[in-house]
């Protein structure tokens, strides 16, 4: 099982770099520090294009010039050098004295063969798509409607299934954050060692896979869509687990029909409103027998708290999901009990992801 470094170490590194961000901000007047932050939408972009010019991979040998990337990659030599040397101003590429860029630590974390992924979620933050759909934040604050639905005419699940290559970076990336957190999720939880688990909506197994390999004796029923479970299948079979797994085409949104000992919806309510919430929660209550558990993993966002991980995350679900939000433990436990599950045990992970349990029966 993956070490999982102790909670405080976590929290300490992420406070110190939020505090250092800050820090560099007051180092200059507010004006440059604003122009600054009224520039970063190149960074998605520019990390992209490090990305589709396969540059990790090209300078895993040693540095190149942009003619030499250029060439092995169909680009301009010319247009591939500025954009790499605005690339190198942010860290992502390091440009030498002699016109050579050179792999940083983050560059070799875009590396196609790199576990996390970084470089599929990276292909789809700054897809067309959800840039088109951030571009119109303040129709959507007026309105309070998603703006994917309103600049691409369908959600952003169905664009997915329109625009496969899409919906692929999507699902890779996020199922490399999802097995970043997976040793946390696996630590903090008293996952049972026997019995059926069943991932409601769970990806690519990320997290299915981590817990069948610290729990050698349960099976696991993984509900997706079609598409999805091709990956799931494939993934779940290279790290040796997918003979225990019941690969179950489903949609959340009318049945469940998996029975199982314990349940878990993980980053799946924070897609959706309230209303869908609760018939996501009442498709999975359904299917509950008495003494069997859900597991909700999400962030974990209060009204009037300032979190540098979950609001970004929460207008960004505000923009791409249909009525998508990240909420608190009291907006969870209202969920649970409008669909009439009791609220068990919540634990955090070391990582900061609020896990809450629902119960299909009252504790004795
Ligand atoms: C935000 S992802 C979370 C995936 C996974 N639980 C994780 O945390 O890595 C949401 C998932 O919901 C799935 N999904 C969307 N609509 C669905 C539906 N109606 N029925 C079943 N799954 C659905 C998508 O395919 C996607 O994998």
């Amino acid at each position: 099982m993956t070490r999982v470094p102790p909670a405080f170490a976590i929290k300490s590194a992420t406070k110190a770099r939020q505090v250092l961000l800050r820090a560099a901000d007051r180092l200059v007047p507010s004006e440059i520090a604003l122009l600054d932050h009224s520039v970063a939408f190149t960074r998605p972009h520019l990390l992209a294009a490090v990305v589709e010019f396969g540059i990790p991979d090209q300078l895993a040998d040693g540095p190149k010039n942009a003619e030499q990337l250029a060439g092995a990659s169909g680009a301009d030599a010319d247009s591939l050098h500025r954009v790499l040397r605005a690339a190198a101003t942010f860290g992502f590429v390091r440009l030498d004295k002699a016109g050579r860029f050179h792999n940083t630590r983050l560059t070799r974390a875009l590396r196609a063969d790199a576990r996390f992924q970084t470089a599929e979620w990276c292909r789809y933050t700054a897809s067309a798509s959800v840039q088109q759909a951030w571009g119109g934040l303040s129709e959507t604050v007026k309105s309070g409607e998603s703006a994917f639905g309103r600049v691409h005419g369908m959600g952003m699940f169905e664009w997915f299934e329109a625009h496969p290559a899409e919906g692929r970076a999507f699902s890779r990336g996020l199922a490399g954050l999802t097995l970043m957190e997976a040793p946390a999720i696996v630590a903090a939880y008293p996952f049972p060692d026997d019995g059926v688990i069943c991932d409601v909506a769970g990806g690519t197994g990320a997290l299915l896979g981590e817990v069948l390999n610290a729990r050698p004796r349960v099976k696991a029923i993984l509900v997706e869509a079609p598409s999805v479970l091709d990956e799931a299948r494939s993934y779940l079979s290279d790290i040796g687990v997918s003979e225990r797994v019941e690969f179950l085409p489903g949609d959340f949104m009318t049945r469940v029909e998996a029975v199982a000992d314990l349940y878990i919806l993980k980053w799946i309510l924070h897609d959706w409103s309230d209303e869908i919430c609760r018939r996501i929660l009442a498709a999975v209550k359904a299917t509950m027998k008495p003494g069997s558990r859900l597991l909700i993993v999400e962030g974990e966002q209060d009204l009037h708290q300032v979190s540098p991980r979950f609001g970004p995350l929460d207008v960004h679900m505000m923009t791409v999901c249909d009525g998508g939000r990240e909420r608190s433990l009291g907006e969870f436990h209202a969920l649970l009990d409008s669909v009439g599950l009791f609220a068990g045990d919540v634990v955090r992970t070391a990582t900061g992801l609020l896990l809450v349990e629902g119960l299909a029966s009252q504790r004795a």
